[in-house]
């Protein structure tokens, strides 16, 4: 028998206080890993931080950092992400020329490497590189903007990939990020996703440890189906 997959919670760092990251990272201690969402305004039309913040947020942050590259030129910088020691660094499939050269540049930097598709971007042309990812992120809003509505219509996606990673045999953890709440992350977890981004769900609550454990509770019951 299959053994239930642990539920991990990433909460984005978009939403909270820009001015005073320092306490906004001490508020999400019960998470697994802070996500970082870098913006351009070119691949998305938003423009939020770069290289030299997330390097200061690894120097002072006690949890991994998993970086989200919402970039156009992406095989250019994604690799000076992964040397300045974030845990996992994921770039989108519609930004990359060459994914797997990427994939492989960030591993060899000692990043975990993971690939990002947008809600109407297919999963099929990417399954044959799954063995050269340690994640794959499902976007379940439109990259750009936190506290956007969880789109549903993802959901068979989600379904297909879990099949075909299992069909595979290759560890590849399924992240979904948009839209996340105690109302929908169940569902993305019964799809097959197990590391779950939540922007406003966590940092637009008064307590952002209690908004984690409600999370991830829900999240465990939706792995658990
Ligand atoms: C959106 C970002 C998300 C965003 C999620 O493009 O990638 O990480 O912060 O925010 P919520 O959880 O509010 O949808
Ligand atoms: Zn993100």
């Amino acid at each position: 028998m299959k053994s239930t997959p642990v539920c991990c919670i990433h909460p984005s760092i978009l939403s909270a206080d820009f001015a005073n990251l320092q306490s906004e990272l001490d508020r999400i201690g019960a998470a697994d890993a802070v996500h970082v969402d870098v913006m351009d305004n070119h691949f998305v039309p938003n423009l939020t931080l770069g290289l030299p913040v997330v390097e200061r947020i690894q120097q002072v942050s006690a949890l991994p950092l998993d970086v989200h590259l919402m970039i156009s030129n992406v095989d250019r910088w994604a690799p000076s992400y992964a040397a300045v020691g974030a845990a996992s660094v994921t770039f989108h499939a519609e930004a990359s020329d060459a994914p797997i050269k990427l994939a492989r540049e960030l591993r060899q930097q000692g990043s975990r490497a993971g690939l990002a598709l947008r809600p109407a971007t297919a999963v099929e042309p990417y399954l044959d590189m799954l063995p050269e990812l340690d994640m794959l992120l499902i976007m379940t809003v439109e990259p750009g903007f936190g506290g956007q509505t969880f789109l549903d219509v993802t959901l068979p996606k989600i379904r297909r990939a879990r099949k075909a990673i299992d069909a595979a045999g290759t560890p590849v953890v399924i992240q979904v990020d948009g839209g996340i709440t105690t109302e929908t992350i169940g569902r993305a977890a019964e799809a097959g996703a197990s590391i779950f981004v939540a922007g406003s769900a966590v940092y637009g609550a008064p307590d952002a440890s209690r908004a984690i454990g409600e999370l991830r509770a829900a999240g465990q019951r939706g792995l658990a189906k």
